[in-house]
C-alpha cells in the first residue's frame, strides 16, 4: 500500500496537499510530492532495549561506551575527547570546503578497522585523494554503495568489525522501503534512522557527511539534526586556506570548542598556533587595519581587522562585512555615529577579517571600531598594539571575562601594548606588556589621535 505525502525540500515540513509556498519556511516551489510505500515490517526508529521494565539508574552500566581517540587533535577537542562508540555524528558544510578530505584523512591516519562508504565518488577517485593525503591505515575499507540496507547487511555479515563507519554523504543514501527520489526528505529520514538503529545496536560509531542549502542550513529534514548525537559544521571560504570546525550540538560534551585547519597540498593540517597565521605579515603601520584579540572555542587568538571607509559613490551607502556579523557591524557603526560623533552615514564601509575565517566573539568589537576610526580619520595604528574589548550600545567599552588570556596571548606573540576596558579591574598578571585601559569611545579616540 502506498500513501502520497508532500514535503518541503527546504525545511522538511510535511503537508497533506501541495502548496506553491511552504507554510512553514515560506520558500517558494519547494514542496514536492513523495510516495511512501507501507511495508509490512515494523520499522523501529527509536531505541528499544526489549526489556519490559525500566532499569534503575545505578544499575545502568556504561562499560561498553568508549571514546575512540582519533589521530586528529582538533577533531578530538571539538568532539569533547573523541568519537563516542555507538554515536552518530553529522558533519555539514558547503561543497568543496573539505568534508570528504577531513573524514578520509581521519580514516587513513588511524590503525583501526574503518569503513568509508561513498555514494558520491568512485573508489578510484577516492584512491587519488588518499594518495595525496598518505595512506597509513591498512584496514581502511572503501565501499561504493548507496543502499542503507546493503550497508547495514554488509556490516552485520562482517561481524561488526568496523570501529567506525563514514558515510559520504547521507543525501546520496536511499532506503528500499521508500519509493521517493534519492535526496528527498523522507529518503534521508528513513536511511538515517536505519543507520542509527545499526549504530546503537552494534555499538559502532557512524559519521555522516551532510550537504547544506544555499542558506547555510543542513539540507533535508530538521529531524536529521535531532536524530544524531553530534552536529559539526565545517566552515571557511574556499578561496582561503583556513577552515573552522565548530560543534553545533554535542550530547557528550560542550559545543564551545572550535578546531582550526589549514588546507594544504596533502590534506588538512591542524593549526595549533592560530595567532601567527591569522595576521598578515605586518611591518608597515597602515591606516584602516587593527589587530583584535578574539576568544573562540576556548582559544585566544589575534586576528587582523581591515576596514575601508570611503565616501559613497552611489545614493545608498554600502556596508559589507567578510568574516564578521553584518548586524554587529551596523550596531558598531550606529554607536560610532551617535556616541563618537563620527559622520559615517554617507560612507561606504567594507570590513574584512584577514585569513578568511568567521569570528563572532564580542571581544573583537574594539579592534573593529579602531580599524573603522583609523580608516575614517586616516590614523596609522602601530603594528605592535592590539585591542580587546566589547563595545556596548552607549559607547562604553565593556570588560571581558578571561581578560588574562588575551593579555598573555598578546604578550606571547610579541605585542608591546594592549588596549582593554577600564572596567576589567582584576588583572593579576605580572606581564611586561603595557596595558592601556579605556572606558568609552571618546577616551579611545583621544588615545588613538596621540599615536
Ligand atoms: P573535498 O573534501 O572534496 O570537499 P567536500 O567533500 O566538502 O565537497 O575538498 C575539496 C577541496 O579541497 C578541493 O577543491 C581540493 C582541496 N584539496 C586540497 O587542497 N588538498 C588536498 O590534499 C585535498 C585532498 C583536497
Ligand atoms: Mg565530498
Amino acid at each position: 500500500m502506498s500513501k502520497l505525502r508532500f514535503y518541503c525540500q527546504n525545511c522538511g515540513h510535511e503537508t497533506p496537499k501541495w502548496h506553491g509556498k511552504c507554510p512553514s519556511c515560506k520558500e517558494w516551489n519547494s514542496i514536492v510530492e513523495e510516495v511512501q510505500k507501507k511495508t509490512t515490517t515494523n520499522q523501529n526508529f527509536g531505541i528499544s532495549s526489549n526489556q519490559e521494565i525500566p532499569t534503575l539508574i545505578q544499575n545502568v552500566t556504561n562499560e561498553n561506551v568508549e571514546k575512540i581517540i582519533t589521530n586528529d587533535v582538533e577533531l578530538n577537542v571539538v568532539l569533547g575527547g573523541g568519537v563516542v562508540s555507538g554515536s552518530m555524528i553529522l558533519l555539514a558544510g558547503e561543497p568543496g570546503i573539505g568534508k570528504s578530505t577531513l573524514l578520509l584523512q581521519m580514516a587513513l591516519k588511524d590503525d583501526k578497522n574503518v569503513l568509508y562508504v561513498s555514494g558520491e565518488e568512485a573508489a578510484t577517485q577516492i584512491k587519488i585523494r588518499a594518495n595525496r593525503i598518505g595512506i597509513v591505515n591498512q584496514n581502511c575499507h572503501i565501499y561504493s554503495e548507496t543502499s542503507s540496507q546493503k550497508i547495514v547487511q554488509h556490516c552485520i555479515k562482517s561481524q561488526n568489525k568496523y570501529k567506525y563507519i563514514i558515510v559520504d554523504s547521507i543525501q546520496t543514501i536511499h532506503s528500499d522501503f521508500i519509493a521517493s527520489p534519492i535526496g528527498s526528505v523522507s529518503q534521508i529520514k528513513q536511511s538515517c534512522s536505519e543507520l542509527l538503529k545499526y549504530a546503537k545496536e552494534s555499538n559502532t560509531s557512524i559519521i555522516l557527511i551532510g550537504h547544506i542549502t544555499k542558506e547555510g542550513q543542513i539540507a533535508g529534514p530538521k529531524v536529521l539534526e535531532h536524530m544524531v548525537d553530534v552536529v559539526l559544521h565545517f566552515e571557511g571560504q574556499k578561496t582561503h586556506l583556513y577552515r573552522m570546525l565548530r560543534s553545533k550540538k554535542n550530547r557528550f560534551g560542550s559545543t564551545s570548542k572550535v578546531g582550526i585547519y589549514e588546507m594544504e597540498e596533502s590534506g588538512l593540517k591542524p593549526v595549533l598556533n592560530p595567532s601567527t597565521i591569522l595576521m598578515n605579515n605586518r611591518n608597515a603601520n597602515l591606516s584602516g587595519t587593527a589587530i583584535a584579540s578574539a576568544f573562540e572555542g576556548h582559544k585566544t587568538f589575534l586576528v587582523e581587522v581591515q576596514a575601508l571607509v570611503t565616501p559613497a559613490v552611489y545614493g545608498t551607502p554600502q556596508r559589507s562585512a567578510n568574516g564578521f556579523n553584518l548586524k554587529r557591524l551596523h550596531m558598531l557603526l550606529a554607536v560610532l555615529e551617535k556616541k563618537g560623533g563620527f559622520k559615517l552615514s554617507s560612507q561606504d564601509i567594507f570590513l574584512n577579517i584577514a585569513g578568511g575565517i568567521n569570528v563572532s566573539d564580542p571581544s573583537m568589537d574594539l579592534g573593529v571600531i579602531v580599524s573603522l576610526i583609523s580608516s575614517n580619520q586616516d590614523i596609522n595604528i602601530p603594528s605592535n598594539i592590539c585591542f580587546s574589548g566589547e563595545v556596548g550600545l552607549n559607547g562604553e567599552i565593556r570588560p571581558l571575562p578571561l581578560i588574562d588570556s588575551h593579555i598573555q596571548e598578546a604578550e606571547r606573540i610579541g605585542f608591546k601594548t594592549i588596549v582593554i576596558s577600564s572596567y576589567n579591574k582584576t588583572i593579576h598578571l605580572n606581564s611586561k606588556i603595557k596595558i592601556i585601559q579605556c572606558s568609552e569611545i571618546s577616551e579611545l579616540y583621544t588615545f588613538l589621535s596621540k599615536l
